[in-house]
């Protein structure tokens, strides 16, 4: 596990932007897999940014969202589709056929989890997956105890992790209760892997990340094992390594 220390947030974006769009100026069909939240949402300004400034271009990508809410219809605005298109996909040259997220408004979910692995695997998998660090150790919505070999699945979402996302809804009552994800053998598969963090409140995750045991209580922990995971993180989200 490579580890690039940067100075702050803006940093953490912008090194990681540049290396996004060197694996898309580089790859014949990158196939992207991307994330939601906080964290990300520079990088996906700085990728606009890019773009805008022509120094990449979109039209050969494919993209696959790790995880989206169940019950929510993609123009809700807490959604993580609805998230996806503002902050990124109405903003570059991404053929809106090739932008995949789980739909998590599907009747039958088992199938919808059945297709999306499906979509991944013919794609011919994910190049370079990008991945945010929940406080308690989740990737995507993998919650502590999610089997290592899950593939994309329904989960129950943790109650810290509705409290983490409650900022997004008018009250804690309105934030889901469930989830679909890709699963942590799903997360994987992927060819490259950089998981971004900022600030000190991820600090003592970032500690369980790199220097914890390997257990599924900590579903982050798996990434030890990756042959290719870069980790870029701030000065605080390092500040107990
Ligand atoms: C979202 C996702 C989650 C977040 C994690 C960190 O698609 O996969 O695992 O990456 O909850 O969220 P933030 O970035 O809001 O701290």
């Amino acid at each position: 596990m490579d580890i690039i220390s940067v100075k702050d947030y803006y940093e953490m974006s912008k090194k990681t932007c540049e290396y996004v769009v060197d694996q898309v100026n580089k790859l014949d069909r990158p196939v992207l897999g991307l994330a939601t939240g906080s964290t990300p949402e520079g990088l996906y300004r700085q990728l606009i940014g890019q773009y805008k400034e022509g120094h990449v271009s979109f039209n050969h990508v494919t993209t696959f969202n790790l995880d989206e809410y169940v019950g929510l219809a993609a123009d809700d605005p807490n959604s993580y589709r609805y998230y996806m298109n503002e902050k990124l996909f109405n903003h570059i040259d991404l053929p809106e056929d090739r932008a995949f997220l789980p739909n998590g408004d599907e009747e039958d979910l088992a199938k919808e989890c059945r297709d999306y692995e499906m979509l991944i695997r013919d794609s011919g998998h994910i190049d370079l997956q990008i991945l945010g660090l929940g406080l308690n150790g989740h990737i995507g919505f993998n919650e502590p105890g999610t089997a290592f070999d899950s593939r994309t699945h329904i989960v129950e979402l943790d109650a810290s992790t509705r409290q983490a996302n409650a900022r997004f809804f008018p009250t804690m009552d309105d934030v889901p209760e469930k989830a679909i994800t890709m699963g942590i053998d799903t997360i994987m598969e992927s060819k490259q892997i950089v998981l971004l963090v900022s600030g000190e409140k991820k600090a003592d995750a970032v500690h369980q990340l790199v220097n914890g045991e390997i257990t599924e209580e900590f579903p982050a922990s798996i990434l030890q094992k990756h042959q290719n995971v870069t980790v870029v993180a701030d000065k605080g989200a390092l500040s107990r390594l």
